[in-house]
């Protein structure tokens, strides 16, 4: 989920096939879209179990955090298959709100908590995380930026998780290379990302590519089944036309060039 404005003044909407930028969807618009869905980005419950999977002591009564945590679709994986607490947090107070039902209806509400903040201004204590995760997120304060700041909140030998948008060619079609830079003007290879974690105080412990059923089952297929809705919501709203427009020229690209780009799971221990 991207846009300009509230949620990240930094990207720009461009409907490259059509030249026409798409400025000022509000944070609004865009959580009545996305809070339609369990997801508001790629990702699995089976790719954050297998994250988690690289973490030694998973088992054990650990104190989590999960930025940019949306409605809470991986969160509550991650509350299913560990034992310990959970903070989410995101700038959306209808995701939170979202998120903080989703914990109540499955009962996780005395582990998992989810709070309204920024990811680049965290209301916590130096070192209180033994783990901090984030999926599909982190781009919006920068890769490099969140995995330096974001060590002060964990504990030594803590893990990190995160999802990050990568390529995965040295070269690609300038179509894509162009949709992407301007998503995500930090996007690099996996090497350099890998070198990324490692130069911020990380030891390497893993990384790995999301399937394409990340993007498609969870992320484009549930779209498609709640466009009409939000349309007819917002009837005679042109920036919610494009804004569709926009979700729909994203999957189009995926398609054709799935070969060059996903995302890729992260994981680092602090040293
Ligand atoms: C692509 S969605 C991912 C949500 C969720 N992690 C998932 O994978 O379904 C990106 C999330 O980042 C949140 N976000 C953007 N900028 C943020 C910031 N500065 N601090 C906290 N959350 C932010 C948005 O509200 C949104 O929920």
């Amino acid at each position: 989920m991207k846009g300009k404005g509230s949620i990240n003044p930094k990207i720009t909407l461009h409907m490259e096939n059509e030249k026409t930028l798409i400025h000022d969807f509000d944070l609004n618009l865009i959580c009545d879209y996305f809070g339609r869905l369990e997801r508001q980005g790629p990702g699995s419950p089976e790719s954050t179990i297998r994250a988690l999977s690289f973490i030694d002591n998973f088992s054990n009564e650990l104190n989590i955090a999960d930025f940019a945590c949306g409605t809470g679709g991986q969160t509550m994986t991650l509350a299913q298959n560990t034992k310990g607490t959970i903070t989410g947090l995101d700038l959306s107070p209808d995701f939170i709100k979202k998120f903080n039902t989703n914990a109540a209806k499955l009962g996780l509400q005395n582990r998992v908590k989810g709070i309204v903040g920024s990811m680049d201004n965290l209301p916590f204590q130096n070192e209180e995380f033994d783990v901090i995760w984030s999926e599909g997120a982190i781009a919006n304060i920068g890769f490099e930026k969140g995995l330096n700041y974001w060590k002060g909140f964990l504990k030594k030998d803590g893990y990190i998780a995160v999802t990050y948008e990568s390529w995965f060619t040295d070269e690609r079609p300038n179509e894509i290379e162009k949709f992407w830079v301007n998503a995500v003007p930090e996007i690099g290879t996996i090497g350099h990302n890998i070198s990324i974690m490692q130069k911020a105080g990380y030891s390497f412990v893993a990384a790995f590519t999301l399937s394409e059923k990340c993007w498609t089952d969870t992320f484009f297929i549930p779209q498609k089944a709640i466009q009409k809705a939000f349309l007819e919501k917002n009837a005679g709203n042109k920036a919610a036309e494009a804004f569709v427009e926009y979700m729909k020229y994203e999957a189009e690209l995926y398609s054709k060039y799935k070969q060059y780009y996903g995302y890729v799971f992260y994981i680092g221990k602090k040293i």
